[in-house]
């Protein structure tokens, strides 16, 4: 994916917005997103597919229509992501729509990861969704209002949106025992922060990383959050999560110039926390 300046400033400028003014979006800008989601692939292999809805004819962006009880607002056209079932369909789409995300905010855009309560019969219909595929999430584009809509105000409050966990939670060296600081990150202290700045479902931030010590490899886990798995039947919010999580590692690595793959292990690290599960690792080479 080709980004117009810094990742890692598109990192961080992004944030989850719900509210939008009638400005449309002009079409060369929406070719240049669809063009980006050709060329991807979830590093499981699996490749999502990518539709731009024009929901103006649903009525507007109304609340029935679109089942967002009022969370988005003003937005006409949404991002609507599906990919066909697999075992690790979860993580290969997020890791993929959040590149087109951060597309998004590269160009201007607004955006929104709504993987939760909204019409996905109705998206799923529009969209052409196949019998073997799934839709996971959509994310509303366009212009947002220069100041937050009361209703985006309080679902960031409630999430704590501005706010991320402390190294100490997420980070780990050797094994659990051992929190893992920025020094002995060394370079890639960097993109461990960038993980740490993805968006997550309620902002549960459900990614955990074990550096094995002395070699730039990293286990990548998912702690799940206690009752959080039962929400949504068909989706696994917290696996599309670690997808955001391995593509913002890889993306701000690649960046930094740090070279490496992702691969399955069978890592050493001792006893696992609670609800905790293997996903992937990073080499570096
Ligand atoms: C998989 C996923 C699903 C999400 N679903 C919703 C949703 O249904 N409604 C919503 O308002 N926000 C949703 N969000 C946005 C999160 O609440 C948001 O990313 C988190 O609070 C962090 O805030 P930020 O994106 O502004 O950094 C979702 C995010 C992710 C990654």
């Amino acid at each position: 994916m080709d980004y117009g300046r810094s990742i890692i400033a598109i990192i961080r400028e992004r944030t989850s917005r719900r509210s939008y003014t009638p400005q449309p979006i002009a079409p060369e800008i929406l070719a240049a997103l669809e063009a980006s989601a050709a060329g991807l692939r979830g590093p499981f292999g699996g490749k999502a597919r990518v539709v731009l809805l024009d929901t103006s004819a649903w009525g507007g962006a109304s609340i029935n229509a679109l089942g967002t009880y009022g969370t988005i607002r003003g937005a006409r056209i949404f991002m609507v992501g599906m990919i066909r079932r697999d075992s690790r369909a979860m993580e290969d789409f997020g890791h993929q729509f959040e590149q087109l995300v951060l597309k998004a905010t590269d160009l201007g855009l607004g955006t929104c990861w709504i993987g939760g309560i909204f019409n996905r019969t109705r998206f799923a219909e529009k969209a052409g969704v196949g019998g073997d595929e799934i839709l996971p999430a959509v994310s509303p584009l366009g212009y947002p209002t220069p100041s937050r809509s009361v209703a985006d105000s309080v679902i960031r409050w409630s999430a704590g949106s501005r706010q991320r966990r402390p190294w100490s939670e997420l980070f780990f060296h050797g094994g659990f025992r051992e929190a893992l600081t920025p020094e002995v990150a060394g370079p890639y202290h960097e993109a461990l922060e960038m993980l740490r700045w993805g968006p997550s479902a309620s902002n549960r931030q459900p990614w955990r990383v074990v550096k094995e010590p002395g070699r730039a490899v990293y286990h990548l886990f998912l702690c799940r959050s206690r009752g959080y798995d039962k929400l949504i039947k068909a989706v696994d919010l917290q696996r599309l999560d670690l997808g955001i999580a391995m593509s913002h590692f890889e993306l701000a690595s690649g960046e930094l110039g740090l070279s490496g793959a992702w691969q399955t292990l069978a890592p050493s690290v001792g006893p696992l926390p609670e609800r905790t599960e293997y996903i992937e690792s990073w080499v570096g080479t």
